[in-house]
């Protein structure tokens, strides 16, 4: 066989506007480190809870090792429908079960975003949000939520065009663990709702908001459309499944689009999230809170983080102000962070993860403590 062919000549040009993710390259620069103080990883560090897995191996047993009609399966469906109706009394929003909340995202903006179109996004995002836009063939116009990460209305009136599509928003944040106030994710919503944009709600996060009550602005806007997962409030992250729940017209292309890409979320796993939903996951939510109770209280004084509110992130100033340089200084003393660069157009912040154990938590308060006073 002749070998040596120039592959790279069948690759499309929208893969030229996507690259590896910052987080992966740390992942890298870590692979070479034994014993490291690991607060990079952005799932949580407690595992599946047993009854959910013995649902999953149950299910295994029976023999749901087929396909799934696309939408989910009905007790599934019903359950989140239920659920759903239940938050949001009066409004006919419908739920599509899918392969991850990443899944989710990615069948709504490519059923909803035309080449040409323009999605805003908040600086700092979450890493997918860009690429899935481009894959689309859409803009990402950044927000720049800088220095507070709150959302100023002002700017986000001055990033709509007439080619604004849609608007990302996520609360609890990744990566800056921000929380929205109520008033604030209303007036995105009715803002939304005034200019004809669709509003798109990452709420993967929702369980871990640690000092009120979690808030939607699907609460203001019957159009918002809603992503949520199990893979973080119940440990599943390698199990991918999500749920989408909105307007049943959006909910309609993007089951088609999913019949013919992914098919179904994974079978076995939609058995085991019936039993999820009924899994009392408080105690583990109350640890987390613990954990960022622990790693503000023991690096105050050495860094802003008043607005660690939820998810399991902080978002800190680099000391000397590159957050690049910073990280692999870190890197050096076994300290693994990921740089702001990974997650925005600004290299001035890390983003450090608290689902890690209390011991390694203490270890890396330790270390950045030291290296902040350098
Ligand atoms: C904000 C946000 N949305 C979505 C996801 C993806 O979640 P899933 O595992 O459900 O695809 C993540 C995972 O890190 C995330 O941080």
């Amino acid at each position: 066989m002749p070998s040596g062919s120039d592959a790279s000549r069948w690759i499309a040009d929208r893969m030229r506007h996507i690259e590896i993710s910052g987080i992966r390259r740390v992942f890298e620069l870590g692979r070479a480190l034994k014993d490291p103080i690991n607060l990079s990883i952005g799932q949580p560090d407690f595992d599946v809870p047993e009854a959910i897995k013995s649902a999953a191996r149950q299910a295994i047993d029976a023999g749901f090792n087929g396909y799934t009609v696309t939408q989910g399966i009905p007790d599934l469906r019903k359950k989140l429908q239920a659920m759903v109706a239940g938050q949001y009394p009066g409004s006919d929003r419908q739920v599509l079960v899918t392969g991850g909340t990443s899944g989710g995202l990615v069948l709504a903006i490519c059923s909803t975003v035309n080449p040409g179109d323009e999605v805003i996004v908040f600086d700092p995002y979450f890493v997918m949000y860009p690429h899935a836009v481009t894959l689309a063939g859409g803009t990402t116009v950044f927000v720049d939520t800088y220095p507070d990460f709150d959302i100023d209305l002002d700017r986000v009136r001055a990033a709509m065009t007439r080619r604004t599509k849609a608007l990302i928003v996520n609360s609890p944040n990744n990566p800056t663990g921000r929380v929205y106030r109520r008033e604030t994710l209303r007036d995105l919503a009715l803002l939304c709702r005034e200019r004809g944009v669709l509003l798109l709600s990452d709420e993967v996060y929702r369980a871990f908001t640690y000092d009120a009550p979690f808030c939607s602005p699907a609460e203001f806007n019957e159009d918002v459309l809603v992503f949520d997962g199990f893979s973080k409030t119940y440990g599943m992250t390698g199990w991918r499944l999500g749920y989408v729940h909105g307007p049943r017209r959006l909910i309609e292309e993007m089951t088609k689009l999913q019949q013919f890409t992914f098919v179904c979320a994974p079978s076995i796993v939609q058995h085991a999230a019936v039993t999820a939903l009924d899994t009392d996951m408080s105690a583990t939510i109350e640890n987390y809170r613990r954990k960022r109770d622990r790693i503000v209280q023991g690096l105050k004084g050495h860094y802003d983080l008043a607005r660690a509110q939820g998810a399991f992130y902080l978002f800190a100033a680099a000391p000397g102000g590159k957050a690049t340089a910073f990280v692999e200084e870190a890197v050096r003393n076994n300290l693994l962070l990921i740089p702001g660069t990974a997650f925005s157009q600004r290299d001035s912040h890390f983003r450090l993860s608290y689902a890690a154990t209390d011991e390694t938590l203490d270890k890396g308060i330790e270390a950045l403590s030291r290296l902040a006073r350098r």
